[in-house]
């Protein structure tokens, strides 16, 4: 039986290599601890981080890559004129929000193509501007009194969906 150890050096020699293919987008993002929650899922799945540069998020990245190693981060500057960018650019665009003609996550593929996935303000979801933007949107099921997730929670089994892994 291997020993914890072994089982977590065993997890690193097949660890991903395709940084890039799969970007996480918290776009409007408001506490830092969903930004190092969201970091962490993005190192685990082989994604990268798409974040805007507002004054506090580089500390807040810093402070949440608890990993201490390089991660993938792309600096956006204005969110919009970004995510038209990368339509442009060939990438899908999955917004991960209860809207209008969303799939479920359990309908929604891995991800072959460059695939973003875009995350909605922690208090007012993604702005209706940027929805104009989204090839698709996918909403995660919920059967109990709360009638969102946390943002980070959201975003990671979007995450793990579209990476393939679970
Ligand atoms: C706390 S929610 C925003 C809630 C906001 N009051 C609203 O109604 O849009 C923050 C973000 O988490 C994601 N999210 C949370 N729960 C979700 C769910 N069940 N399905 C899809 N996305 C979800 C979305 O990206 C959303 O914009």
């Amino acid at each position: 039986m291997s020993t914890r150890s072994e089982l977590r050096a065993n997890r690193r020699r097949r660890a991903h290599s395709c940084w890039g293919h799969i970007v996480a987008a918290p776009l409007w993002p408001m506490h830092g601890a969903n930004l190092g929650t969201l970091l962490r899922t993005c190192d685990a799945v082989g994604a990268c981080l798409a974040v805007p540069r507002l004054p506090w998020v580089p500390e807040a990245l810093a402070k949440g890559n608890t990993l201490r190693h390089r991660s993938c981060v792309h600096f956006t500057g204005d969110p919009l004129r970004w995510l038209a960018r990368q339509r442009e650019s060939g990438s899908r665009v999955v917004g991960v929000e209860l809207a209008e003609g969303a799939i479920r996550l359990a309908d929604l593929p891995a991800a072959r193509a460059p695939t973003v996935a875009v995350l909605g303000h922690e208090r007012t979801g993604i702005p209706d501007d940027a929805v104009e933007l989204l090839d698709e949107a996918v909403e995660i099921p919920m059967v109990g009194h709360g009638t969102t997730l946390n943002v980070a929670v959201a975003g990671s089994l979007v995450l793990y969906k579209l990476s393939g892994l679970m």
